[in-house]
């Protein structure tokens, strides 16, 4: 990984937003699956197949050793959930979470869905936290900072009077899933202002947002983050493109 923030060229971002279609229609494949009765495992199977049919690879299979293709956070879950033998029930949520590279570029996005009927607290954090999304997405427009961005999200997650999970962060991206710079949820004074935006960076943006208190802690599996009050979690990421007219461009939507 390098350790610098890289500018992606016009025929970089083009190979972006072909790897970016992939991860897309693979979530939207996801939202239509995704029913009562469904095992995680069955979505992930759905997805890896479908990325491979498109010629792609799964990026997270293998990650650091992570052992599936997708992830599937469900309720308390808020990322990192691991697909297995868990039957989604009526009033679920489930964070479904995409990576996949295509000719050496990598997509990477998240959608949290709703199984059946779903409490109308829990669904406004799902819709809010895809607000929040927006909002963080407005500001990644080339001469802010990337604190911009966080200082949105934690606005309107705090607006509702949610929290915004701090261990996990959003990323740059492009021939890594992981690359420089973080992007934060919310702003830490200490940090400053972070990286400044320029044409042709390219970062994923990815609110988590939680019903109750915003700390997190990791099962025994190494992997699953979970509320520590075991209330609802919601996710939604998008790979975006900052570009020069001013309107970022996203890239898996
Ligand atoms: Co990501």
């Amino acid at each position: 990984m390098s350790e610098r923030i890289t500018i992606k060229s016009q025929r970089e971002i083009e190979l972006m937003r072909a790897a970016g279609a992939v991860v897309r229609d693979t979530l939207l494949l996801l939202e239509k699956s995704a029913a009562i009765g469904m095992t995680t495992e069955e979505l992930n199977k759905i997805a890896e197949d479908f990325i491979r049919s498109q010629g792609a690879i799964p990026s997270f299979l293998n990650y650091e050793g992570y052992p599936k293709s997708i992830c599937t956070s469900v309720n308390e879950q808020v990322v990192h959930g691991i697909p297995g033998g868990y039957k989604l029930k009526d009033g679920d949520i489930i964070s479904v979470d995409v990576g996949a590279i295509l000719n050496g570029y990598h997509g990477d996005a998240a959608r949290t869905i709703l199984i059946g009927n779903v409490k109308d607290e829990v669904k406004q954090l799902v819709e809010v936290t895809r607000e929040c999304f927006f909002r963080g997405m407005e500001q990644a427009v080339a001469g802010n900072h990337i604190a911009d961005i966080g200082a949105a999200v934690e606005q309107c997650a705090h607006d509702h009077g949610y929290g915004v999970v701090r261990e996990l962060v959003g990323h740059g991206i492009g021939t890594s899933m992981h690359e420089p710079p973080e992007v934060p949820n919310f702003v830490d004074k200490r940090h400053g202002r972070g990286p400044r935006l320029y044409p042709g960076v390219t970062i994923a943006i990815e609110p988590m947002i939680t019903l109750g208190t915003a700390d997190v802690v990791v099962l025994k599996d190494g992997w699953t983050v979970v509320t520590r009050d075991a209330k609802p979690a919601a996710h939604y990421e998008n790979t975006v493109a900052i570009t020069a007219n001013g309107k970022p461009e996203i890239l898996t939507l």
